[in-house]
């Protein structure tokens, strides 16, 4: 089966100095869950927008659905539903109307398009609602509207941009049943942007971390989480650290990867649990108070560390023109 998604070497800058996109390449198997996976200003948008033919990249070549999006935009539109970042209905329409209007912009008409839009209505429980007017719908109403319209032209591939940012907890929980549901009925390819870690490691098969316009790891969660090796050890300290913490917990076996950030100590070992006590009674004798302590299993946040070389959290956003 040719792949869904196809992009090669994608530039892309914004005048003066942003590089959103830095040489993106990737592949996406038909009827797979893609999530991209990167913190803001990372280049999510602007690849997603690449792909759906909204925004033409400075170089590099990409296919969609077996279309090149530079030659053959109108025929990639044809066979993708898109779903932005920020809301595509109309607030002052109602939901039903909203569904009408997006399938008679794909040219559907008559008992056709009232199949679809009470279908879409049905499948994403809005059939209550439909006569209501968006502005009243909770985030997650209107969500769900948004990506129900992304859907009403059949799409081969479904683009959703962070189809959950702003939406509480429970909404998100529940937008996750809908798309994996989506993705397992009717064997569509999903591409997801988010910075959610937990959404990304949920939902998608295969993921790419994008930082600053550059993939920095791709593979399966599995995977990813596979090339970090060992526990990950969090020690709080008390104050900040001149050197000593580091230097004495450097010096205990099995411990690697020592790195001061602030008052946090961060260190990798094999077995986290078996080296704590070790770890907290050699700082103990040199008088190091501790604040707290933590012991994880490699998460995406771990990989995201090793590859970007921070903290998913901390990402700078924007990467000028001249800096690599
Ligand atoms: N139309 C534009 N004009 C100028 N700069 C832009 C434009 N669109 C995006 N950028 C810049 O390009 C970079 C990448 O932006 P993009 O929106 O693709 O990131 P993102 O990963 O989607 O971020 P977010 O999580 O905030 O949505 C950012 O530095 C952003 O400021
Ligand atoms: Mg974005």
């Amino acid at each position: 089966m040719p792949a869904a998604i196809e992009a090669h070497d994608l530039h892309k800058r914004y005048p003066p100095a942003v590089r959103a996109l830095n040489g993106v390449s990737l592949t996406v198997e038909a009827g797979t869950i893609f999530g991209v996976l990167g913190p803001n200003g990372a280049g999510k948008s602007t690849l997603t927008r690449v792909l759906c033919t909204l925004t033409r990249p400075d170089s590099g070549r990409a296919t969609v659905a077996g279309v090149d999006v530079l030659r053959d935009p109108v025929q990639v539109r044809r066979r993708i539903g898109v779903v932005g970042q920020k809301h595509g209905s109309d607030p002052n329409a109602t939901g039903r109307e909203n569904l009408v209007l997006q399938g008679e912009f794909y040219g559907i008409t008559g008992r056709e398009l009232r199949a679809r839009v009470a279908a879409a209505l049905e499948r994403f429980e809005l059939a209550d609602a439909a006569g209501r007017q968006v502005r009243t719908y909770s985030g997650g109403m209107a969500r769900r509207l948004d990506i129900a319209m992304g859907l009403l032209n059949r799409p081969a591939v479904l683009f959703l941009d962070e189809p959950t940012t702003g939406l509480d907890p429970e909404a998100r929980a529940l937008m996750w049943t809908y798309i994996a549901r989506l993705a397992a009925e009717e064997q569509m390819t999903i591409w997801i942007t988010t910075h959610y870690m937990d959404e990304a490691d949920n939902l998608s098969g295969r993921l790419a971390i994008v930082d600053s316009g550059r993939i920095v790891a791709q593979g399966t969660p599995e995977e990813l989480k596979r090339e970090v090796s060992g526990d990950a050890l969090h020690v709080e300290l008390a104050q900040r650290d001149g050197g000593e913490a580091r230097g004495t917990v450097e010096r205990i076996p099995g411990v690697s990867e020592v790195e001061i950030d602030g008052r946090v100590l961060r260190a990798r070992a094999a077995d986290g649990g078996a080296v704590l006590p070790t770890v907290l009674a050699a700082l103990e004798e040199r008088d190091i108070k501790v604040a707290s302590v933590k012991v994880s299993r490699p998460s995406l946040d771990d990989v995201y560390l090793r590859f970007a070389g921070r903290e998913f959290d901390r990402a700078d956003p924007v990467l000028p023109a001249g800096a690599s």
